[in-house]
């Protein structure tokens, strides 16, 4: 029997840096400084991972500003946080041992240290049905919001009418698929283009799309949903919220994920609701959450969305550059 090789210590690592905040603007390339420095040894409970991917989210864009958001801001010349998928090439930590694959708070750079603890929500990826960098998006933290935001903090049940914004972007192009796996009546989603408004229908589980940019979101809502929706899993906020909120079932859930209209802007100009009284007299439920509370259910989406890959009712679309 041969011993497996030793992985080789790197000499460097690469690191992606904040230099600039994007007040009020969109993120610039400029606003990142890449820079070069050597991988410290290890202390005591650490482990070194290589990272093999990262990902790209919009609350990255939170991070780099210097308020009070859902994390510490980062500092100007701090490593860029982020998610990614690696592999433990080092451990001085009991839990871990090299040749784990992990997906957490890894931040743009090659190798990153943890130990472990809370702060960079390591999770061991446990399916090996889908590659590993789906840890990243549908069997990863973005997975886990479609299905936990759906079925837990929306309160799914099977025969909703269920109504997604943001529905072909990473989190809404697995939600309508869930739906559909557990059993929804009408499932809506909403989205920016005519193309991804196909890709809804043919592709990722939804029975009909509303392309927010040139069509009337008020009256498709009523011709689509004449009862209204149960579920609303909403990634947009502003006035799309606004909107559904006068096309609510009775005891229906806002499931409130994200306010991505609202990012740029938010800080000068918050979006006031006007249709709030709604919540009121349909006895409904405005419920948010962040993903990283829910940590403990993270078997459990996953076990489940695995299962529905299994039974070719999940799929997915990578980026990977
Ligand atoms: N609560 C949590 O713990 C949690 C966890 C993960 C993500 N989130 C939130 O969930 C949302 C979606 O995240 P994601 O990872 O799916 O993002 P993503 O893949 O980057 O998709 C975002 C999509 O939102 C749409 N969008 C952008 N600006 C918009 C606007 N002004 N009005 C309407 N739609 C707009 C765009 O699609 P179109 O072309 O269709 O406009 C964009 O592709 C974000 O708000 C994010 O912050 C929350």
């Amino acid at each position: 029997m041969m011993a497996r090789p030793r992985p080789v210590r790197p000499d460097e690592n690469q690191q992606w840096t904040l230099a600039e905040r994007p007040v009020g603007r969109e993120v610039r390339k400029s606003d990142f400084k890449l820079v070069s420095n050597a991988v410290p040894d290890l202390a005591a409970n650490e482990l070194l991972i290589r990272t093999l991917y990262l990902s790209v989210a919009p609350v990255m864009r939170d991070y780099m500003l210097d308020g009070a958001g859902f994390e510490k801001p980062l500092a100007i010349g701090a490593v860029m946080r982020g998610r990614g998928v690696g592999i433990v090439i080092e451990s001085r930590n009991a839990n871990y041992a090299p040749g784990d694959i992990v997906q957490g708070k890894l931040g743009w750079q090659a190798y990153s240290i943890s130990d472990g603890s809370p702060y960079y929500m390591m999770y061991k990826i446990q399916q090996r049905i889908a590659p590993l960098s789906t840890g990243i998006g549908v069997l990863g933290v973005t997975g886990f919001t479609s299905y936990l935001g759906l079925v837990d903090v929306g309160r799914f049940k099977p025969g909703d009418a269920v109504l997604v914004s943001g529905a072909a972007g990473g989190v809404g192009s697995s939600v309508g698929q869930v739906a559909r796996s557990l059993g929804a009546g009408r499932i809506i989603g909403i989205a920016g283009s005519d193309e991804k408004c196909q890709l809804l229908v043919d592709k990722l589980g939804y029975d009909a799309a509303i392309n927010y940019r040139t069509q009337d979101l008020g009256s498709h809502f009523s011709e689509l949903m004449p009862n209204g929706f149960d579920v609303f899993f909403d990634n947009v906020g502003g006035t799309t919220l606004d909107t559904a909120l006068l096309h609510m079932n009775k005891h229906a859930r806002i499931s409130l994920c994200g306010r991505i209209s609202e990012y740029i802007n938010n800080a000068e100009q918050p979006y006031a609701l006007r249709n709030y009284q709604y919540i009121h007299k349909r006895y409904a439920t405005l419920q948010a959450f962040f993903i990283y509370l829910l940590e403990a259910d993270f078997p459990r989406a996953e076990a489940a969305m695995a299962a529905m890959i299994a039974k070719g009712h999940l799929t997915w679309t990578e980026d990977v550059l």
